[in-house]
C-alpha cells in the first residue's frame, strides 16, 4: 500500500487493490472451489480452492503489511490458529528434531507436542519468564517457540534477546502473537524468523470467525508451511477471510479501547482487597511489565487474577451481568473463565476412574489446560464496552461473591 507510515491506515487500507472508477474498495470474497485452468497448470495463481483464493490473497498481503511494515514479508491463512500452528511445527519439524516450547503458553501447542513425539520430535518444555532455562534448552534444538504475552499466566520474554541467541546457535524462532496482534507486537521486527497467530482472537475480533496465519519474512520460510496446508486441507474459508479483512480496519480502535479498558479494571482489582495476583503487562508493578513495554505498543485486552478457590470463582462468574461466560479473548465483548475447569475431574466421579483427564473430544473449543493455575483462576478478556460498565459488574460480582461466601 502506498504511503502508509501509521499503524491505522496500514489496517484501514492493507490489500485492497488500487482505487479504480465504479469497481468497490473491497471486492467481495471470491466463493469458488475451482478456477478456469486450460493447458499446463504451472504458473497458475489460481487452480484450485485448496491450494489459493484471491480472498486469501488479499488478506495475506495485509497481514504481511501489518507483521512487517516497510519489509517485504509473507503470509499463509489458515483455518484456525490451530492449524497454523501445526503448519509450522510439522512443515518445519522432522523426527530426530527438537523443539523448544513455554511450559505456561496456550495448550494447544502441547496436545501438538505430543503428537510430534510420537513421529521422533523431542520437545522440551520451559517457562516463559525462564531466560536461562531457554537458552539451555537451545542446544541442538531446530525450532524455539514463544509466546509473550503467556496464555493465560500473562508471563513475558524478551523476544530479541532470545531470537539473537537462537540464530547464534542456528535455531528458527517462532512467536505465538495471537495476544498482542501485529499492532500490539511485531515479532518479525524483533528478530524472530516466524510470527503465528490465531486470527479467531483479536485480530478479526468480533468473536465470528476461526481463523489463523504465518507470517515470515524469508519466502523459504513459509514454502513448507504452505504446503502442509494444501496436503491437510486446512484452508480458511472465503467467508470467513473476508470477514476478518474487513473488521482488520477497526483493529488499531479495538486494541486501544480494549487496551485502555484492561488497564483501568487491572486497577481497580489492585484496589479491592479480596482478589490475589492482578496480572495484566501493562501495570507498571507487573513481573511482565518491564519486558512488554520494551516490546510492545499495547498490551491487549486480556487480565487474570485469582479468587480463594472454584466455588469463589464459579460464584464471580454467575454473578457477572455485562461480561459473559465464554472461554476465548479479544473480542468486542468482555468474557471471562474459570480456566482450571478444563483440567479438573468433573463432578462426582471417584479417584481411579479416568478423573482428571480432559480428552479433545470433552474440550472442543480447544480451549484445554492451563494445568498449572490454581482453581480460583479468571482469565477476563476485556471488551470494547464502556470502562465504567465493567468496572462496575466486576465490582459487583466480586460483592457479591463475598457476601455468598459469609
Ligand atoms: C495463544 C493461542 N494460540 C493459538 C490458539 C489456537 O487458535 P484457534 O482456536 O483459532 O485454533 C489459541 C486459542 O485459544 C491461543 O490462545
Amino acid at each position: 500500500m502506498p504511503d502508509a507510515t501509521g499503524d491505522a491506515t496500514r489496517a484501514a487500507h492493507a490489500g485492497l487493490p488500487a482505487a479504480e472508477p465504479f469497481r468497490p474498495p473491497m471486492p467481495g470474497p471470491v466463493m469458488s472451489a475451482y478456477f478456469h485452468l486450460p493447458g499446463d497448470p504451472t504458473g497458475a495463481p489460481y487452480a484450485y480452492g485448496r491450494e489459493t483464493n484471491p480472498t486469501w490473497t488479499a488478506l495475506e498481503t495485509a497481514v504481511a503489511e501489518l507483521e512487517s511494515p516497510g519489509e517485504p514479508a509473507h503470509a499463509a491463512v489458515f483455518a484456525s490458529g490451530m492449524a497454523a500452528v501445526a503448519a509450522v511445527l510439522f512443515g518445519h519439524l522432522r523426527p530426530g528434531d527438537t523443539v523448544v516450547v513455554p511450559s505456561d503458553g496456550y495448550h494447544g501447542v502441547h496436545q501438538l507436542g505430543d503428537r510430534l513425539g510420537e513421529f521422533g520430535v523431542t520437545v522440551r518444555q520451559v517457562a516463559t519468564a525462564d531466560t536461562e532455562g531457554q537458552l539451555a534448552a537451545l542446544a541442538d534444538a531446530r525450532l524455539l517457540w514463544l509466546e509473550t504475552p503467556a496464555n493465560p499466566g500473562l508471563d513475558t520474554c524478551d523476544i530479541r534477546a532470545l531470537a539473537d541467541a537462537a540464530r547464534e546457535r542456528g535455531v528458527l524462532v517462532a512467536v505465538d502473537n495471537t495476544l498482542p496482534t501485529p499492532l500490539g507486537q511485531r515479532p518479525l521486527e524483533l528478530g524472530a524468523d516466524l510470527s503465528v497467530a490465531s486470527g479467531t482472537k483479536g485480530f478479526s475480533g468480533h468473536g465470528d470467525v476461526l481463523l489463523g496465519y504465518v507470517a515470515t519474512r524469508d519466502a523459504a520460510l513459509l514454502g513448507p508451511v504452505r504446503t502442509w496446508r494444501s496436503c491437510v486441507g486446512a484452508v480458511p474459508g472465503p467467508m470467513e477471510t473476508w470477514l476478518a479483512h474487513r473488521g482488520m480496519a477497526t483493529l488499531p480502535l479495538r486494541l486501544e479501547r480494549q487496551s485502555a479498558n484492561a488497564l483501568a479494571i487491572a486497577r481497580r482489582l489492585l484496589e479491592r482487597g479480596d482478589v490475589a495476583d492482578v496480572r495484566y503487562p501493562g501495570l507498571p508493578g507487573d513481573p511482565g511489565h518491564a519486558v512488554a513495554a520494551a516490546q510492545m505498543s499495547a498490551f491487549g485486552g486480556v487480565v487474570s487474577f485469582t479468587l480463594p478457590d472454584r466455588a469463589h470463582a464459579e460464584r464471580f462468574l454467575a454473578a457477572l451481568r455485562v461480561i459473559g461466560e465464554a472461554t476465548s479473548f479479544g473480542g468486542v465483548r468482555s468474557m471471562a473463565e474459570r480456566r482450571a475447569r478444563w483440567t479438573e475431574p468433573p463432578a462426582g466421579p471417584t479417584p481411579g476412574d479416568g478423573a482428571g483427564e480432559v480428552s479433545a473430544a470433552d474440550d472442543p473449543a480447544g480451549a484445554h489446560p492451563a494445568a498449572q493455575v490454581p482453581p480460583g483462576f479468571i482469565r477476563l478478556s476485556v471488551g470494547i464496552e464502556d470502562a465504567a460498565d465493567l468496572i462496575a459488574d466486576v465490582d459487583r460480582a466480586l460483592d457479591e461473591t463475598a457476601r455468598s461466601a459469609d
